[in-house]
């Protein structure tokens, strides 16, 4: 098969679709892999670490678009690039169609086959494709709370680790998931003293035994969630109700219990954050205050560290993404994880989620791949 992979041209968006690693693993495979030049400038990789890969290098995106079978990308992909989309074309990327009815008619008329990496699951009844990024997003919510905490920063001005004979600083995490798991790794590493609170209390079961003694864990209740918000320096917002907006857990009432300069990190903001106070920011403008309480709500964390999360990525969606260039739409009728990432396919919707958000008509996956 002919794979192609455009360069992002989502703002600020460095990740890409294809690492020159993961271009010799398609050629491996017997496979054609047109890159568009400077794809891979985000991360560092440029056209020659590509040539070497094993890739052809096409001047634009237009030509990546016209002649590859299959494209693969990171970002839903924008007005001028579902243009370009034609039927019998596979799509390998994330889409989030469930609230944006615009690219999902640009999709349906365009006739492609596109796999959502948001919807592909896995046989544990995960979601592969987006763990990394929550793994990324985890991480990094330590960095920024802790930047955030800094004085100059408008923080309390406490170090996480605290230095011998000073107390650490207290980290509450709500949601202890993929997210807050990774957050939790984070902040132990730095010494910090780590609570988690969950509603599942065979995950809280789990986090006990992954981190020996290492960390509170603590059943999510209204009084819990206030006794662990009030005496934070940080707090990491990672709930998740898959599916739903996110609940908002701490009210704009309870941030007046909280300590002057201390710092909220809302990961979950992309689903409408755990915080009543929340609203979404970017990577050029972060944080802002709401009563003494620095809030970091950036919707695109991973965006921050394109490398790590390019790399991250591609290790997910590569086994996927060989099924898909090995086999096309067959590989999608065998294999049960795929036909749950299929979204749409010649000009119908095959993702009930996505039909049921737009008030659009379903086409059973299995039933629209054996019509077409
Ligand atoms: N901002 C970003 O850049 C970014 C990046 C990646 C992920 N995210 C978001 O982070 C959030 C968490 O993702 P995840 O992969 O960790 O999800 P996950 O499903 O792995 O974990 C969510 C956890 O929340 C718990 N939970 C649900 N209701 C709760 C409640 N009332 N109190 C306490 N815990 C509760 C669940 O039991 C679960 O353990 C999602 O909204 C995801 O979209 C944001």
């Amino acid at each position: 098969m002919r794979v192609g992979c455009p360069r992002e041209i989502k703002n600020h968006e460095y990740r890409v679709g294809l690492t020159p690693g993961a271009v010799r693993e398609y050629v491996a495979h017997g496979h054609e892999v047109i890159v568009e030049t400077m794809a891979g400038m985000g991360i560092g990789a440029d056209d020659a670490a590509y040539q070497a890969a094993g890739a052809k290098i096409a001047a634009s995106a237009r030509d990546v678009f016209a002649r590859a079978d299959m494209i693969v990308k990171v970002k839903e992909p924008q007005p001028s690039e579902w243009a370009q989309l034609r039927e019998g074309q596979l799509l390998y990327t994330y889409l989030h169609l469930a609230p944006d009815p615009e690219q999902t008619h640009g999709l349906l008329a365009s006739g492609c086959t596109a796999i959502a990496y948001e919807t592909v699951t896995d046989d544990r009844g995960g979601l592969p494709l987006l763990a990394p990024m929550s793994e990324v997003a985890g991480r990094l919510a330590i960095q920024a709370g802790a930047t955030s905490l800094q004085k100059a920063n408008g923080g309390r001005g406490i170090l996480l680790g605290g230095v011998p004979g000073v107390l650490p600083a207290k980290v509450t995490v709500i949601g202890g998931g993929v997210v807050g798991l990774h957050a939790a790794k984070m902040a132990v590493g730095l010494g910090a003293d780590v609570t988690i609170l969950d509603r599942s209390l065979p995950r809280l079961r789990q986090l006990d035994d992954i981190f020996n003694g290492r960390i509170h864990t603590r059943y999510s209740t209204i009084e819990a969630l206030e006794d662990e918000v009030f005496s934070a320096d940080l707090v990491i917002g990672a709930v998740l109700i898959p599916g739903a907006a996110a609940p908002k857990l701490v009210t704009r009432e309870m941030l007046s219990g909280m300590k002057k300069g201390s710092v909220i990190v809302d990961v979950a903001i992309d689903q409408g954050g755990c915080f009543e106070t929340s609203h979404a920011t970017t990577h050029a403008d972060p944080t802002f205050e709401v009563d003494g309480v620095i809030h970091y709500c950036v919707a695109n964390m991973p965006g921050a560290v394109p490398i790590t999360s390019a790399h991250a990525l591609n290790n997910a969606t590569l086994v996927y993404g060989l099924m898909l260039a090995d086999k096309g739409l067959k590989a999608i009728a065998e294999n049960s994880h795929l036909r749950a990432g299929l979204n749409v396919h010649r000009g119908r919707i095959t993702s009930r989620p996505v039909a049921e958000a737009l008030g659009l008509e379903l086409a059973e996956p299995d039933l629209a791949l054996k019509v077409a």
